[in-house]
């Protein structure tokens, strides 16, 4: 059983019509090629498409209490497999757990929703989500050549990890 740092007074919630614009903003904060509001809206309205807001609640200067976006998970369940579609952290807001309480919760509505595994691509050069993947017992089970297309027009492999679901030592992934 993992255990794992816990995340700030962050809250999880669902993704809905109301936050797409939110999600816009902090997919664009996280990857040079953002998704539009209607690339969010068309994925979030596949089949099995889900996404995951996490809110922090902050006080701002105006000394007003607030819920602050500071991360997303986009994903979708195909009959017995999950997959993470997107997931990122707004950039002052991470190495606090957020992204690992975001997966967390991202692999159990998977599991929830029928998944038995959960797939996953990554740059073959980004190696913090890749060991954040790995750290929830994702392993790489494939390589895509030039899966990826950077804006300054290069391209960029990625791997496909893969994590079973059903595994006895990662059910339940407790908190720390
Ligand atoms: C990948 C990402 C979502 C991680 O979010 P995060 O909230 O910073 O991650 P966490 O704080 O939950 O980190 C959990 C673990 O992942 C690993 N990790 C995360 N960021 C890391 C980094 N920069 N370097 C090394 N390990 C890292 C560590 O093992 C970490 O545990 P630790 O802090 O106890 O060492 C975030 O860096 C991000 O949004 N990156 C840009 C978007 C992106 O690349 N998304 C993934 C596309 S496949």
């Amino acid at each position: 059983m993992l255990a794992l740092k816990r995340a700030p007074s962050i809250s999880i919630k669902t993704v809905g019509p109301f936050d797409l614009g939110r999600l816009a903003r902090l997919h664009q904060s996280c990857f040079d090629d953002p998704w539009s509001r209607a690339d969010l809206a068309h994925l979030l309205a596949l089949p099995g498409g889900f996404g995951l807001l996490a809110r922090l609640f902050e006080r701002n200067l105006s000394g007003l209490d607030g819920m602050r976006g500071v991360g997303f998970a986009l994903c979708r369940v195909v009959r017995e497999e999950g997959e993470l579609l997107s997931i990122g952290v707004g950039p002052t807001y991470r190495r606090r757990a957020i992204g690992a309480a975001l997966l967390r919760e991202s692999m159990e509505r998977c599991r929830r929703a029928g998944a038995v595994a959960m797939f996953l691509e990554v740059a073959t050069d980004n190696e913090s989500a890749q060991t954040l993947y790995r750290t929830f017992g994702f392993n790489e089970v494939g390589r895509r050549e030039g899966y990826y297309l950077r804006p300054d027009g290069s391209r960029v492999n990625a791997y496909t990890m893969r994590c079973d679901l059903t595994r006895d030592d990662l059910w339940p992934l407790e908190a720390g």
